[in-house]
């Protein structure tokens, strides 16, 4: 009964086929190097706390050392008989510093107070890999932004603006791409809030649910885990799993920021848009239509959308209803959020490299622009600033789309003439807004399409990337 750290009250040992639902290291092996972590901080609280000889510390940090210099390399195994990390990982330390002293190092502490600060401890490292790999993301889509601003030899790439997907008003496409990055940016802020939340809250202490006896000093044991406080009710810091929760919400949300730019993306490289064009290496082919050049990346993007929510409502099913403190149902928070994490890490620098290596076709955007009536919004706010009352000028300029529609052209084929005669408000001078240029040009406003503020805009989410 080596690996089972419960063994005393039980006449027999546990069914094969208990053994098998309850065992957990085929997923929480990869905690490893947090439990160890965790270990040589609880050992150094025992020893503090004048329950560890100077001799017996030295050689259990020995022993984890060694443990960890194992995992390292590959050759630390738990075996069928470990319920979970936590009883493997005494088992191997129990065979590398023999049972007396290896058997001293659980006081005080408690699996359940174990699991909840080392699984922190690994959230928090991979709330750093994912940040660092959605600021890749943003980096590559401001350089895309950057490449289409515009100097003063060539104009700034305009797309046809969309609501609805309908053609609504031009816009920059680097005013368009930012707007994307911006949502990523408040993910990897959001990130950062979770990790100064979850900092300060090292369930270390917490022992089973009712806090520890032995004196030990769980502030010290949250530093040394890089926490900034241990948690205030034992209860709380053993049964509470929000923080998963919340990662694992972030993660959908990122999912979901990538999800809407990949969804632009295969529409953009379609024949119909043909607004794209994607690079050899970031895209795929068909097996058996030699022609094809499909966007994987983006679907993959969509479809992973899908499954980071999954562990999301998942999770919340998990916690709904579940008393306090520690129940088994906990352990099944893990998956999920792995799954989550290792999704992001692998979607996110597949993506990057997708849209870093986009190739826009500016000619085809600018062109496509100003088609669908997309200027008449501007047709009414330069009868606005004639003085013409909003609610008329709405009016007229949709009168001008109806004459179009009739005629089949497009607003600035109207002569002076047909202007005239929808409304003597309508001088030429209204064709000083009826070119894309003028529209964008126009929207000046903070946050505005206008290149000023776009190029202000780019500047400014550069600024705020580097600040995160
Ligand atoms: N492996 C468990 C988990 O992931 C921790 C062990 C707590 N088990 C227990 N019987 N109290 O939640």
């Amino acid at each position: 009964n080596t690996g089972k750290l419960w063994g005393g009250r039980f006449a027999g040992g546990p069914s094969p086929e208990l053994d098998a639902l309850s065992r957990s290291t085929h997923f929480d092996w990869r905690l490893t190097p947090y439990d160890l972590a965790g270990s040589r901080a609880h050992a150094n609280a025992l020893h503090r706390a004048g329950l560890l000889t100077d001799a017996d510390h030295a050689e259990l940090l020995r022993g984890l050392t060694v443990l960890g210099e194992r995992f390292a390399a590959g050759e630390l195994h738990p075996d069928v008989s470990d319920e979970d990390v936590h009883g493997a990982l005494e088992r191997l330390l129990l065979e590398e510093v023999g049972p007396d002293v290896g058997g001293r190092l659980r006081a005080g502490r408690s699996r359940n107070d174990q699991i909840a600060t080392l699984f922190k401890v690994f959230l928090r490292d991979h709330a750093r890999v994912v940040s660092a790999l959605v600021l890749d993301l943003v980096t590559a889509i401001a350089d895309q932004a950057s490449a289409h601003l515009g100097d003063e030899t060539t104009a700034p790439t305009v797309m046809p603006g969309r609501t609805h997907l309908q053609h609504a008003q031009p816009v920059l496409l680097s005013h368009h791409l930012m707007a994307h990055a911006w949502s990523l940016l408040r993910d990897v802020d959001r990130l950062g809030d979770w990790d100064a939340r979850v900092g300060g809250d090292s369930p270390y202490g917490s022992g089973a649910l009712a806090g520890q006896s032995l004196g030990l000093d769980p502030t010290g044991v949250a530093a040394e885990l890089g926490f900034t406080g241990s948690s205030a009710n034992s209860i709380d810091g053993t049964a509470s799993r929000d923080f998963v929760a919340e990662f694992a919400f972030v993660s959908a949300q990122i999912g979901v920021d990538v999800s809407r730019m990949a969804e632009e993306i295969i529409l953009w490289a379609t024949k119909e848009f043909a607004f794209v064009t994607l690079h050899d290496s970031w895209s795929t082919g068909s097996s058996i239509m030699p022609q094809k050049k499909n966007p994987d990346i983006s679907e993959l993007a969509r479809g992973k959308a899908g499954r980071l929510i999954g562990n999301l409502s998942g999770l919340l099913a998990t916690l709904k209803a579940l008393p306090l403190a520690y129940n088994r149902d906990l352990q099944e928070d893990k998956e999920p959020v792995f799954d989550s994490v290792d999704t992001l890490e692998v979607l996110l620098p597949a993506f990057t490299g997708q849209v870093a290596t986009l190739v826009f076709d500016s000619e085809r955007m600018g062109e496509l622009a100003p088609q669908g009536f997309s200027l008449a919004t501007d047709v009414a706010e330069w009868l606005v600033r004639e003085g013409v009352p909003f609610r008329i000028a709405h009016e007229v300029a949709g009168a001008c789309v109806r004459r179009c529609e009739e005629l089949g052209i497009e607003l600035a084929d109207l002569t002076d003439a047909q202007f005239a005669e929808i409304s003597p408000h309508l001088t030429p001078g209204v064709r000083e807004v009826l070119t894309v240029e003028g529209s964008v040009s126009s929207r000046d406003g903070r946050g505005g399409t206008a290149p000023v503020r776009v190029r202000e805009q780019h500047a400014e989410l550069l600024a705020r990337a580097e600040a995160l």
